[in-house]
Parts: structure tokens; C-alpha cells; sequence
């Protein structure tokens, strides 16, 4: 595999592609890739068109393989217990609908998940005559024990699964997953981490973790293009996944060495380049100090999050520190018409932020990341106190 020129940026901000004229808060969505990292995208795309059936059927497997092995050195796994898959919800509905759940059993979550996989447990649950149990969680988090406390009691008898974000959606926060896998396995539950923030936000090791499922996203704060996750799946349970698309891999003419992978690696034709530009991510992120980064960009989070909470009258959702606030600030607000909110802010100010919706909350959160810089929040403050002026927060 080819890899680009070793270059270190002084201002990492021109090592990415974003436009100038917007203020851009919201590397939470979709996370930004940066020029080496696109670079080789587009050189694993050009090396396809130049003989694509070269590259589909004999070299691609290979790098792919090369990919899973780097990803695998990062996440602190094994590199044939990690998959690829183009996005976490993805990963949820392969384990979704693969789990062997009765009529009856409990997936035991939290209020606080994102929408989407919400939507893939109440798909699969009513199709199984299961039940997808939305523990509330008091806001803000007083400490780690009144969380856990909370959780566990959406537990009972029928509980089967723990399915729980480590770093949330809307409301930002890192939740204390390790004590949850923890627990959950003194009771004899399957758990299922939903890691899509945190791959290179947060320190992540998925041997000591030893949940049963894990989904991440690379393409969030691993910055590769978009399209680019894993499902990483300890070996007991790999058999009883099935593929979400039968293809090629299912029955497969010429089996490879796991099921796993046969099952879930090859859906059909498409272009996989952004998986295999996960290499050059991780070396992007070693030669720029990216753990150095990301604490300089986390302390700038907590640094703002208590005074911008206080000039909208709210506050942070838990404790600031370390344990649960990471490169995601989200700002409890009180408006009429989030959706009009989010559009002004793009409109008329130039600032990409989401304002989200969870529980009748709504929730403006802004996203640090190694592009920004003190100014943005600087202009977040003015802007919002103009918008308490125009009385479209209050
Ligand atoms: C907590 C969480 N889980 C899962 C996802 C995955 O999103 P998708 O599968 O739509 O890319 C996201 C995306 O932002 C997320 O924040």
C-alpha cells in the first residue's frame, strides 16, 4: 500500500479541506478529512478505475485485510474479530437482527441514545416480540454512581442485552461503559457498546473493554472519508450473525478462513477505498501529536461549556471533567423552533452547529476538533447572546 509524504503541520487547520467562511462546530456529524488522508482516498479510487476487477477481486481483499490489521492495532483487538461496515447503525441492525432474542427479553438501553439505532432496536424487538427498554437517565449527571444507579434500574429478569452508547449523541457526554460491561457480565448479559464518537477522541482499548459488540466510526474523529466503521464482535458470537445482504460471502464457493468475514465483507460490488484509507489516518494522527490534540481541544470544550450553559440559564449535563466531557460541548437551550435555530445559525452567522432534539430537550453542541481555534467560541458567545437579544433562544 502506498502512503504519503510524512507531513507535519505547524497549523494543522490547512491540513483540511473545509471552507474558510464558515465557523465549523459540528465535526461531531460527519467528521472532516484531511488532505493526506483524502489523498489517498482518491489514490485507492484511481488505482480501482485503473483495472477494477484487478483491484476488486485480488488486491482489494488484501488491503482490506492490511486495513483490519492497522485498525486492529489501535483498538487494541484482533484484527479477524473486526469487520467493516460503512456506518455504526449498520453494525446495530447486523446485531439486531441476528441475536437470538425471544418474545419476552429485554434490551435494556438508555433515553439518551441516538435515533437511529433506537429506530433498529424497535424494529427488530416488535419483530421479535422483545421489548427495547429506554431507561431514563436523570440530566444533568450528578456523579458516575447516581448514573449507574439510575441505569441498572431498568434492569430485570427479562434483561438479555445492554445496549449503550459510550459517548452520546445530542447531549455529548462520555458514559462509564467499562463499569456497565462490567456489571453487566456479573449479571450474565450480553452488552453491545455503540462507540461511534469514540475511536481517536477517547483513549479505547477493546480487549480490556470486553464488551460481546462494539461499533465505531473511523470516519468521525479518525477523520477517514466518509462511510468508513467497524463492527468488532468477540469470536463466540460470530456465528450467529447473519449478513444484513446476502452476497457472494453467504454459502460461499470458495470459503476464506472466517464466516465473519465472508458473511459481512462482501455485500456486492462497491467502492471500499474509504475503509482502506485507515492507515493513512493513523499515521497521520502519530505524526501530529493527535492524543495531544485532542486534550488541547478537549480543554477548550470544558474551558467554555460552564459560561455558555450559563448565558442560555442552563448547565452542563454532568460534571466537567475528563470523565465525561470530551471534544463535545452540548448547551441545554430553551427555543421555539429548533430547526429555523439551526438554519440563522448557518444562514445569517456562518456557523455549521447542530441544534438536536432529544426528550422535548433541545440541545445546541459544538465540536472541537485540532481546525479550531478559541475565536470560534469567542463568536459562538456573541452570536448567542445576539440570538437571546432577537428572543429566538431565551
Ligand atoms: C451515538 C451515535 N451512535 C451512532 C451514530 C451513527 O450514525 P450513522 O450510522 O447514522 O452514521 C452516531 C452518529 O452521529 C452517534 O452519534
Amino acid at each position: 500500500m502506498e502512503s504519503s509524504d510524512n507531513i507535519l503541520y505547524n497549523n494543522l487547520k490547512e491540513a483540511f479541506l473545509l471552507r474558510e467562511d464558515i465557523t465549523f462546530l459540528n465535526f461531531g456529524s460527519f467528521g472532516a478529512t484531511p488532505k493526506p488522508i483524502f489523498d489517498a482516498y482518491q489514490r485507492f479510487q484511481q488505482e480501482l478505475e485503473y483495472e477494477p476487477v484487478q483491484f476488486i477481486i485480488n488486491k482489494g481483499p488484501q488491503y482490506l485485510k492490511e486495513s483490519r490489521v492497522r485498525l486492529a492495532e489501535f483498538l487494541g483487538c484482533k484484527a479477524d474479530d473486526l469487520v467493516y461496515v460503512p456506518n455504526p447503525t449498520y453494525a446495530v441492525n447486523i446485531v439486531a437482527r441476528g441475536l437470538d432474542l425471544k418474545p419476552g427479553d429485554e434490551v435494556l438501553s438508555t433515553n439518551i441514545e441516538y435515533g437511529a439505532c433506537d429506530r433498529t432496536w424497535e424494529f427488530y424487538c416488535a419483530e421479535k416480540g422483545a421489548k427495547y427498554v429506554k431507561q431514563e437517565i436523570k440530566l444533568p449527571i450528578e456523579s458516575k454512581e447516581v448514573f449507574l444507579a439510575d441505569f441498572w434500574k431498568g434492569f430485570s429478569e427479562k434483561t438479555r442485552l445492554v445496549f449503550i452508547s459510550q459517548i452520546t449523541s445530542a447531549t455529548g457526554l462520555i458514559l462509564p461503559v467499562k463499569e456497565i460491561c462490567e456489571e453487566a457480565k456479573r449479571r450474565g448479559l450480553l452488552v453491545f457498546v455503540d462507540g461511534a464518537h469514540v475511536p481517536a477522541h477517547i483513549h479505547l482499548n477493546l480487549t480490556d473493554l470486553n464488551a460481546d459488540f462494539y461499533t465505531g466510526a473511523c470516519h468521525k474523529w479518525m477523520m477517514t472519508p466518509k462511510g468508513s466503521s467497524f463492527l468488532h464482535v468477540k469470536p463466540e458470537h460470530q456465528q450467529q450473525l447473519d449478513p444484513l445482504v446476502v452476497s457472494w460471502g453467504y454459502k460461499a464457493d470458495f470459503p476464506g478462513d472466517s464466516q465473519f468475514l465472508d458473511y459481512h465483507q462482501f455485500n456486492g460490488t462497491r467502492d471500499f477505498s474509504a475503509y482502506l484509507t485507515i492507515p493513512e489516518a493513523i499515521d497521520f494522527m502519530k505524526w501530529n501529536d493527535w492524543w495531544g490534540v485532542a486534550e488541547d481541544c478537549r480543554m477548550l470544550v470544558q474551558k467554555w461549556l460552564p459560561r455558555l450553559c450559563e448565558l442560555v440559564g442552563s448547565k452542563p449535563l454532568a460534571p466537567v471533567t475528563d470523565e465525561f466531557i470530551g471534544q463535545l460541548g452540548s448547551i441545554p437551550t430553551r427555543c421555539e423552533n429548533p430547526v429555523e435555530l439551526k438554519q440563522i445559525l448557518y444562514n445569517e452567522y456562518k456557523i455549521e452547529i447542530p441544534v438536536m432534539v432529544q426528550n422535548n430537550q433541545v440541545y445546541i453542541r459544538y465540536s472541537i476538533n485540532a481546525f479550531n481555534s478559541e475565536d470560534d467560541l469567542v463568536k459562538l458567545e456573541k452570536v448567542l447572546v445576539e440570538l437571546k437579544e432577537r428572543k429566538l433562544i431565551f
